[in-house]
């Protein structure tokens, strides 16, 4: 007994120990893709969904300093102008401006992107990044539960109200963030929502599956307009989104050495967004800042055409 645990102590020792030695090599593996592109986007117009926090703040301040004008959307003000707050103390000269948008209240949408339509006249970077995952069972102010509800249709919504400003303002590119997780979901046409049985797990890979799925068909209706839309995996990202749920919140935590930092788990969706090579790329998957890998769920046509219509109906809007 004594001489098993010691094995194991000492086994452990030397782990954490080629751990430390190992440290800066393990972070540079982490760390992943970086966007080598030096693009500038003076006098381009760029919105982000959430970005007050995590992946999407990062975004905004890497965009801000290549000379944007960065929109944040946020569905706490005040929390988006202290990360505002935080990119001008970074950079004085980053034109960020926070705007109010909950993605779970079509009437907020709704008002959002009419105050937009209004004030803002060009859109060249849409970036649908805000997310939840693993909440527990909730449904938004419409009725949609909470992950199909913000991850997908929210976001569907919104960009059915500014594609017209994207279109009229070409090139411009859309950016989804999706996620790994996709592999793992599967659209439940008859239970979109959960009510039957719900699994938060499950339901967070549903409504990244769908970006994926929406990305893809939103794609092939946008050949020919010089509006591109591509979908991301941005890596597995210390942020706040494990908030719903501890297990992961300590896994997390115990394990941040082997995770991106949100700087770093943005690089994909800025490479997106900005990479002069990318400019006619559409319909595509991106991880590391390269091309990745989608699963067969993911690349059904049936599937992202029957998910497009239950959309539009859903929402109660015709969208062709
Ligand atoms: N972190 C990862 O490992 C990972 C991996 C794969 C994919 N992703 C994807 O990356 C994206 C960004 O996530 P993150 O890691 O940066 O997480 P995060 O730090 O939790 O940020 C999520 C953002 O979404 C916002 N949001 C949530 N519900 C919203 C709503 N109803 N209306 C408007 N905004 C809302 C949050 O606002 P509040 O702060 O006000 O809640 C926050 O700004 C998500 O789409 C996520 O699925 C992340």
């Amino acid at each position: 007994g004594v001489m098993v645990l010691l094995i194991i102590v000492a086994g452990l020792g030397v782990v954490t120990l080629l751990v430390i030695l190992f440290a800066p090599h393990i972070r540079k593996y982490a760390a992943g893709g970086v966007c080598m592109s030096p693009a500038r986007l003076d006098g381009k117009t760029v919105l982000i969904t959430g970005a007050n926090t995590g992946i999407g703040k990062e975004t905004a301040q890497d965009l801000a300093m290549r000379g944007a004008r960065v929109i944040m959307a946020c569905r706490d003000v005040d929390k988006g102008e202290e990360a505002a707050a935080s990119i001008r103390a970074a950079y004085p000269e980053a034109k960020v401006e926070v705007h109010e948008l909950d993605l779970a209240d079509t009437c907020s949408i709704r008002a959002f992107a009419q105050k937009f339509l209004r004030e803002v006249n060009q859109l060249h970077i849409l970036i649908n990044n805000a997310g939840v995952m693993m909440c527990p069972y909730t449904k938004t102010i419409d009725g949609f539960e909470m992950h199909i509800g913000v991850n997908h249709l929210g976001h569907f919504l919104l960009t059915s109200l500014l594609i017209g400003l994207l279109k009229r303002s070409a090139p411009a590119r859309i950016v989804v963030v999706s996620s790994l997780a996709h592999n793992f979901g599967w659209i439940r046409f008859h239970d979109l929502h959960s009510q039957g049985s719900y699994n938060s797990g499950l339901a967070y890979c549903q409504s990244k599956l769908a970006n994926v799925l929406f990305a893809r068909e939103f794609a092939r209706r946008l050949k020919g307009t010089n509006v591109t839309v591509n979908s991301v995996h941005p890596g597995t990202v210390n942020s706040d989104l494990t908030r719903h749920s501890t297990l992961m919140t300590i896994f997390f935590t115990v394990f941040s050495t082997f995770l991106k930092t949100p700087r770093e788990g943005a690089q994909t969706s800025i490479y997106c967004a900005v990479a002069e090579e990318l400019h006619s790329i559409s319909g595509k998957h991106f991880s590391d800042c390269a091309p990745a890998f989608v699963a067969p769920q993911g690349r059904n046509e049936e599937t992202a055409r029957r998910l497009w219509d239950v959309s539009c109906e859903l929402l109660g809007i015709e969208w062709d």
